[in-house]
């Protein structure tokens, strides 16, 4: 509690947020008492590129597509798809998915989710912009925090072929592979490379451009 009390009057110090300000404390204090948690989750997650062969049992699994599915989407779409690539339960597929990448510690991983759009369900606005990729992303990282809390590493990979992971998955027209996420315990000696962020300074405007 003292964290959030420091972190919330360095923002009421350095930031002239209205929504504090009008905010009565302790209200504000009970909404925000998960904090912290969230914060450490959300700075313990990282690109896990080392698994250990443990095999990730069907409740985890199951457990963080459920966090998955409660992810918000344009117009509540859901235009998403999960299919679990398996190394135990289907191997061919696994290796199939682990192809399209062709990077060897992402075949290391035990589970293998893809994680595709269905551009026919998405909400598109006026001006045409189809929002597949946005309502992709978010429960993107809804899985690998959800993961994150139970142990498990994962890793957003993007830099597949597209063509072959369409035919290993045989993706009818309207269905885009977005991304892959090996899912697994990382290895013991799994390091995470330094990937420092932007300070806030750097990316909140208080004014227009
Ligand atoms: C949209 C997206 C695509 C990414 N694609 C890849 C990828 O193809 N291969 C890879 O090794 N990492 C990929 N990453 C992981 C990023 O490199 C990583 O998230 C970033 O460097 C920050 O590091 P961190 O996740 O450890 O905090 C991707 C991340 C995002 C969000």
């Amino acid at each position: 509690m003292k964290y959030v009390r420091r972190y919330v009057n360095n923002l009421r110090t350095s930031s002239p947020s209205k929504t504090l300000y009008d905010t009565d404390y302790n209200t504000l204090m009970e909404s925000i008492n998960a904090y912290p948690q969230f914060y450490r989750l959300a700075t313990e997650r990282y690109s896990c590129r080392k698994y250990s062969s443990r095999p990730v049992d069907r409740e985890m699994v199951l457990a963080v597509l459920d966090a998955a599915r409660l992810a918000p989407s344009a117009c509540n779409k859901q235009p998403w798809v999960f299919t679990v690539a398996d190394k135990n339960l289907n191997p061919e597929l696994h290796a199939a998915v682990a192809a399209s990448y062709g990077r060897e510690w992402a075949e290391e991983a035990p589970v293998l989710i893809v994680v595709s759009g269905i551009h026919s369900q998405a909400w598109h606005r006026a001006d045409g912009k189809d929002h597949t990729d946005v309502d992709i992303a978010i429960t993107t990282e809804h899985l690998c925090l959800a993961a994150a809390s139970l142990g498990l590493g994962t890793c957003w990979i993007c830099n597949f072929d597209r063509e072959r992971l369409s035919q290993a998955l045989n993706c009818p027209d309207d269905v885009e592979p977005v991304v892959i996420i090996p899912l697994g315990y990382p290895a013991d000696d799994s390091v995470r490379s330094p990937r420092p962020r932007k300070s806030l300074d750097e990316i909140v405007r208080w004014e227009k451009f």
